[in-house]
């Protein structure tokens, strides 16, 4: 479905070659916004600025980027700006998982390396692109966090503890930034088909999720895209460090 409802609205996203960060990209230029999407990964980054624009031609450019590193994420925003001409909505979305593991068996590195990018990477971006974000007046930053960010799960303590820490920042920083026009908020995904969940689990796992989840089975990357696009857009103009579940049922108690 295509809207004119982001027209004007200039856009980055991180994490953006493959999954919720791709899709993400994709809904965003079918609602009208221009779009720079950024990720480690610069062939699937490629394809992803490659859909976006036969969807929108002219609609979406890319960059090489590394959310934990602030010249990469500022380079990003620069070029947001250069291309673009101002920067209004953040997707912060790059994320990674953890092989599973029980909680005191995790090592050191790994353990790190999750946070680091998950959470530092998360601050990263929002460093680098706040001064922009305050200068459109009307903004909004939307981080991925995940069902797991209210929950914890067996063997996924440093990606849960991750998730946590996020929904702390978005508060925190929603309670910042609010009265600067600037809307900080999450969306939390449930079990979600992307490359991320098949790398993550066997067929076998897999379904024995799906039976567990109430919709019957797992999300798709656009649905969650569905919720950025509303975050990101004027519909959600008194949303302010909220977190939208978006997990089929999966959470309800
Ligand atoms: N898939 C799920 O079930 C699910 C559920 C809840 C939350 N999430 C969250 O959604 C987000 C996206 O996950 P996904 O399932 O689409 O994963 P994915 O692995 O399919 O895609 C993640 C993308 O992020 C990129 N990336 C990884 N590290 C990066 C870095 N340091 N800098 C820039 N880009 C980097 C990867 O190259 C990849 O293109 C993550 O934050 C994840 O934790 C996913």
């Amino acid at each position: 479905m295509e809207s004119n409802l982001l027209t004007g609205r200039v856009a980055l996203v991180t994490g953006a070659g493959e999954g919720i960060g791709r899709a993400s990209v994709l809904a965003l230029v079918q609602h009208g916004a221009r779009v720079v999407g950024c990720d480690v990964d610069e062939d699937a980054l490629a394809e992803t600025d490659r859909m976006a624009n036969d969807l929108r031609p002219g609609s979406s450019r890319c960059i090489r980027g590394d959310v934990t590193s602030p010249l990469d994420i500022g380079a990003a925003v620069a070029f947001a700006v250069a291309e673009f001409g101002k920067l209004d909505v953040v997707h912060a979305n790059a994320g990674v998982s953890q092989p599973a593991s029980p909680a005191g068996d995790i090592p050191l590195n790994l353990w790190r390396r999750v946070l680091e990018v998950n959470l530092t990477g998360l601050f990263v971006t929002f460093q680098a692109a706040v001064p922009e974000l305050v200068k459109s007046g009307n903004a909004s930053f939307i981080a991925t966090a995940s069902g797991l960010g209210v929950v914890g799960a067996p063997g996924l303590a440093a990606y849960v503890a991750s998730k946590h820490a996020v929904l702390g920042f978005v508060k925190s920083a929603a309670l910042d930034y609010a009265p600067r026009g600037l809307r900080v908020n999450a969306v939390a995904p449930g079990m979600t088909d992307t490359p991320m969940l098949s790398s993550s689990t066997t067929p076998e796992i897999r379904s024995d999720m799906t039976a567990s989840i109430p919709a019957g089975r797992f999300g798709k990357p656009s649905e969650i895209a569905n919720v950025v696009v509303w975050l990101a857009s004027e519909l959600s103009s008194y949303v302010v460090g909220a977190t939208i579940v978006a997990d089929g049922g999966d959470s309800i108690d």
